[in-house]
């Protein structure tokens, strides 16, 4: 697949069908991805990839949390800053808006919104996912590259005909990711990512952009 076509067909899905993931594409794409750049080549993520059983207790121990309105972990980082100035927060409600807008849930129903987020915890029905953690002493150059190191994933999985969506929401259950991962001390969960085959049965919406010369300028 080219690589303008892998970027163009990138999108968060949200519908996976159960079709297993062969493991030898997620193979693939590991090894590949372990290319991406880093600062001094630091190769700051430490990741799992998860399937079958493992992927099965995670999303039954998270169920089990939200049906119990158990309250979320004490966060480990931040999602977003706690003030959003302009043109963020216009941007961050237009996403919201669009995604819930999409799905005929009210700007006002928070709680129809946090029923739709709860399929997050089912990894939008995908058969695979990845856990990726970056050591707490880590500074913001290094979740930089984290992000790069995921970008890769996400493209490569394209070439597999696989579709993917990060997810941060899965930090603040990372203890009931701990419980199954045992990730060792010191590492912080930053996202998951839900793998897998898009459900086209489902309609969805690829999300926009801003306007270009909102975000670069060509400068000569
Ligand atoms: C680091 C990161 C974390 C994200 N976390 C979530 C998440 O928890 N749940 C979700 O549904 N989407 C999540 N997203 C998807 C974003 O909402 C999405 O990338 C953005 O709206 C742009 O849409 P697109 O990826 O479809 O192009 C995340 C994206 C990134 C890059």
């Amino acid at each position: 697949m080219d690589v303008y076509e892998a970027v163009r067909t990138r999108w968060s899905v949200r519908n996976f069908t159960n079709r297993p993931v062969p493991r030898e594409a997620l193979e693939r794409v590991i090894s590949a991805a372990a290319w991406a750049p880093s600062g001094s080549n630091m190769q700051p993520w430490h990741v799992y990839v998860v399937s079958g059983a493992s992927l099965a207790e995670i999303r039954k121990l998270a169920g089990e949390r939200v049906a119990a309105h158990d309250p979320w972990d004490n966060p480990e980082s931040e999602m977003y800053p706690a003030t959003l100035k302009s043109p963020y927060s216009e941007r961050k409600a237009a996403f919201g808006a669009q995604r819930y807008g999409a799905l005929g849930i009210a700007r006002g129903d928070l709680e129809a919104r946090q029923r739709a987020a709860s399929a997050n915890w089912n990894f939008f029905g995908a058969p695979a996912a990845l856990f990726c953690y970056i050591d707490r002493g880590m500074g913001p150059p290094q979740w930089a590259d984290v992000g790069m190191y995921l970008q890769t994933v996400m493209l490569l999985l394209r070439a597999e005909g696989l579709h993917s969506c990060p997810q941060m929401a899965w930090s603040v259950y990372h203890n009931t990711v701990a419980k199954v991962l045992s990730p060792p001390d010191g590492l912080i969960l930053y996202c998951g990512m839900s793998i897998g085959y898009q459900d086209i049965t489902v309609p969805s919406e690829r999300t926009g952009r801003a306007p270009l010369d909102e975000t670069v300028k060509f400068v000569k």
